[in-house]
């Protein structure tokens, strides 16, 4: 039902709905997907390739790609229904309220411009900076982000950095306004483990100290134990199982969420069987109606069975 939420969250997400468009056909890429996102708080969207989580951080960025579009359901962000006032209301806030750092800081940064304009322009343009305070407030924010000698670095072009540096140049982008949102397309899968880590507490350091709220996908649970309080699951679109960290990885409810867990390495045991998950999600052309994670398995012999009785 539409509606401002009785309990305000930071961000409330209701049945929302998107329909991909191929070859003048409509599929639905997300359908019924509920969650929030508190101040102060992660909350972890999790699912494998193709389960739909860069489509639903997109929908609520209004930058779904030309051939997708939101066909149910609402969003709000601090009270504002992002979906109503066609696209107007999220562009307002995009940037500054809400923003998104993206899977791939190669497509997101522009190539031939100074990393340390990138990160302060957004908030020189709203705040009237001169160019020299502009570089000042790139400098704190690439220290804030852990970058060594931002003094030197301000001016260098992407190229020059590090594909860990890159993203950390993209978060301080995204966090130069202080937004009290930020959306993180799965930031750490292209850094190596030493650096997803050092990003990890970054966020978590972000959230304090920004009361921000974070929505953070990705396909790694390990990642969301670490940095999230509470967690929904996507499988095909559809939402799994939600609730606390603690309730969904420490007892889970379902099949698909059992079978993720068993995929993912243990810090606390070391040396532990890892169970792949057989198969992938069909491409949304392929999947039949009511496509679920027990009709994946069906087509992929006993797996979901046998890893049930090894939990
Ligand atoms: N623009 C598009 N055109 C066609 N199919 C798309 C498009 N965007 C996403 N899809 C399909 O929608 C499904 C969900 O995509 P996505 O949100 O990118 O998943 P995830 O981020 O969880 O890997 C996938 O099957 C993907 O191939
Ligand atoms: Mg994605």
């Amino acid at each position: 039902m539409r509606g401002i939420p009785v309990v305000e969250s930071l961000l409330t997400v209701e049945g929302l709905c998107v329909d991909v468009s191929i070859q003048g056909r409509a599929y639905p890429a997300l359908r019924d997907v509920s969650f929030s996102v508190q101040r102060g708080e992660a909350h972890g969207l999790v699912g494998e390739s193709g389960s739909g989580k860069s489509l639903a951080l997109r929908s609520l960025m209004g930058l779904l790609p030309q051939n997708a579009r939101v066909s149910g359901g609402s969003a709000f962000f601090n009270g504002t229904d992002l979906f109503a006032n066609n696209g107007r209301n999220i562009r307002k806030i995009r940037g500054t309220g809400i923003s998104m750092v993206f899977q791939e800081p190669a497509v997101a940064l522009n190539p031939i411009a100074r990393v340390g304009t990138q990160i302060s322009d957004g908030i020189a343009q709203r705040k009237g900076l001169s160019r020299k305070e502009a570089r000042n407030c790139a400098i704190h924010m690439m220290s804030l982000v852990g970058i060594p000698n931002p003094e030197l670095r301000v001016d260098a072009y992407p190229f020059q950095l590090s594909g860990g540096m890159r993203q950390r140049v993209m978060i301080a982008a995204s966090v130069a306004c202080e937004p009290e949102l930020i959306l993180c397309d799965e930031p750490t899968t292209a850094l190596d483990v030493t650096v997803q880590a050092q990003v990890l507490a970054l966020f978590a350091g972000l959230k304090t100290e920004l009361n921000a709220g974070i929505l953070y996908v990705t396909h790694d649970l390990a990642v969301v134990s670490e940095l999230c309080s509470t967690i929904s699951v996507l499988y095909a679109g559809r939402l799994v199982e939600s609730g606390t960290a603690a309730e969904v990885l420490g007892n889970p409810q379902e099949d698909y969420t059992r079978a993720l867990l068993s995929a993912t390495p243990r810090i606390d045991e070391p040396g532990q069987r890892l169970q792949p998950i057989p198969g992938t999600t069909l491409a949304l052309r392929d999947r039949p109606a009511g496509y679920s994670f027990a009709m994946r398995m069906a087509d992929h012999g006993p797996g979901i069975q046998s890893i049930s009785k090894e939990l």
